[in-house]
């Protein structure tokens, strides 16, 4: 219920979920409904995880990794590389690195608290927004789809009409081992927050997904 003093409050929405799942479409969606600054976590990950591999270092070494993470700053977030599924792959290797995850603490907890002017708030997607870098975010989504699915979407994103069997199914191997990684790592695990709202997009569309979290967060306004 809309409370009084909630009236011109700043939001933050924090938004988790496994790679492909959706969160990258469905935070555009509320980013712009909601006019909220938007920050895609998984890219400073990608980032890291490029930076080593050009570098010519081991994801899974920390003094490689930490390098890369120290001179994020340089990279180009806009190289369209960082967003395949190897890339994705290197990111869940340098993700598990507790050193790495520290140095982009910060960054991303400012970004929530501290958004511009013209923005009524912000939205973060990522593994571990409302567990840990925004606990105290009045709105938490989890937003998940069985690995399949997730594999189908990131095979047509990447190939297109022109993918062949081996080709989704090395993205399904890759999903899988990112989950993993991703969920059994000590350092801030993907999981869902006890109070975040679940959505499962594996039989619904975007519509029907952007509907049912535009209506939860409406209600916590
Ligand atoms: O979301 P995206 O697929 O771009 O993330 C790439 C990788 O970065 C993930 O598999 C995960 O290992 C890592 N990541 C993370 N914490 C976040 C966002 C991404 O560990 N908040």
């Amino acid at each position: 219920m809309k409370q009084d003093d909630q009236r011109g409050k700043k939001i933050v929405i924090a938004l988790d979920g496994p790679a492909a799942s959706g969160k990258g479409t469905l935070a555009r969606r509320l980013a712009s409904h909601f006019n909220l600054a938007l920050l895609d976590t998984g890219i400073l990950y990608r980032a890291v995880g490029w930076n080593v591999l050009q570098d010519g270092g081991d994801p899974e070494n920390e003094v490689d990794a930490l390098k890369a993470a120290e001179k994020i700053s340089d990279t180009d977030f806009s190289n369209p590389e960082l967003r395949t599924e190897s890339i994705g792959v290197a990111a869940s290797k340098v993700a598990q690195i507790a050193a790495v995850r520290s140095t982009l603490l910060n960054f991303q907890r400012h970004f929530a608290n501290n958004p511009p002017p013209d923005k009524d708030g912000a939205i973060l997607d990522g593994r571990d927004i409302a567990t840990v870098i925004c606990p105290e975010a009045p709105i938490k989504i989890f937003i998940t789809a069985d690995v399949e699915t997730r594999a189908k979407r990131r095979f047509l994103e990447e190939y297109g009409e022109n993918g062949t069997p081996e080709q989704l199914a090395e993205i399904l191997k890759d999903l899988k081992d990112r989950d993993q990684r991703d969920i059994n790592r000590s350092a801030s695990p993907l999981k869902k927050a006890e109070n975040a709202y679940l959505i499962d997009t594996t039989d619904s569309d975007i519509e029907a997904v952007f509907e049912a979290a535009r209506e939860f967060v409406s209600s916590k306004m």
